[in-house]
């Protein structure tokens, strides 16, 4: 999928403004979105380096501004606290950054027993959201060194996944735009090929080299 085209939603709201929350919040002021920048303990605690850098283009918010008024949401805090997400406007596109890592997250039976996939979890807890999987298996400090404008020679590619094709379309021009070949790979079921331990989790790819990996990617249990 090759779109070069420019997302039009104005409003990014991201979730989390950790290491990966402040990556796509640079990236999203770089390419001329507004970013609506939230955290767990409200926005007087939100970390100060990136407010001044992106100066006018951020807006403190609560997280429940975050996800009533972005035109599009960016979930990137840890996993374990998902249920903690207050429920967006129907049809909102989500997009979920979040991987599954036991010792932080605590033990999560239908993932240790592969019965669901981290951004199937977020997409039943916000059943009126279009969630759609982006942005996690890529280190966050990768996002702004290795993006590249579009037609670059061996671009580094990233994935999307989600149940809705204009969703996926919808980001997948936003990967494109942030400097990343996408890659649709399908429904959000597809989305344990890029999770944690998976070959194409965190090194670098392009996209015929990503399209191997997703491909040789294995569960362990039977189904
Ligand atoms: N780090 C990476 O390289 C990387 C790359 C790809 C994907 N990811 C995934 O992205 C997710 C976040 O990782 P991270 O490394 O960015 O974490 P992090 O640096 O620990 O930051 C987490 C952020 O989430 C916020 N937060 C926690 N609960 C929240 C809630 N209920 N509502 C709003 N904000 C909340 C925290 O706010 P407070 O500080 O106020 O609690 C903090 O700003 C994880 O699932 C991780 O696996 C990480």
């Amino acid at each position: 999928m090759r779109t070069h085209r420019k997302c039009t939603m104005a409003k990014i709201g991201i979730l989390g403004a950790g290491n990966i929350g402040k990556q796509i919040a640079r990236l999203a002021a770089t390419h001329g979105h507004h970013v609506l920048l939230s955290n767990s303990r409200g926005p007087q605690n939100l970390p100060f380096d990136i407010i001044l850098e992106l100066g006018q283009n951020v807006t403190r918010s609560t997280a429940q501004e975050t996800v009533a008024e972005s035109d599009l949401l960016v979930v990137a805090i840890p996993l374990a606290n998902y249920t903690q997400i207050p429920q967006p406007p129907a049809g909102k596109i989500v997009i979920d950054a979040g991987n599954y890592y036991p010792d932080r997250d605590g033990l999560i039976p239908e993932l240790e027993e592969e019965r669901t996939t981290t951004s199937e979890l977020l997409q039943t807890h916000l059943p009126q959201a279009r969630v759609v999987k982006a942005f996690n298996h890529i280190p966050a400090l990768a996002l702004t060194a290795d993006a590249q404008p579009p037609g670059s020679q061996n671009r580094r590619a990233l994935i999307v996944a989600g149940d809705d094709p204009e969703a996926r379309m919808t980001v997948a021009t936003l990967v494109d735009e942030f400097g990343f070949d996408p890659l649709d790979i399908g429904q959000l079921a597809e989305g344990w090929r890029v999770e944690r331990g998976t070959p194409g989790y965190l090194p670098r790819f392009t996209k015929t080299e990503l399209t191997h990996k997703v491909h040789e990617a294995k569960r362990y249990r039977t189904h």
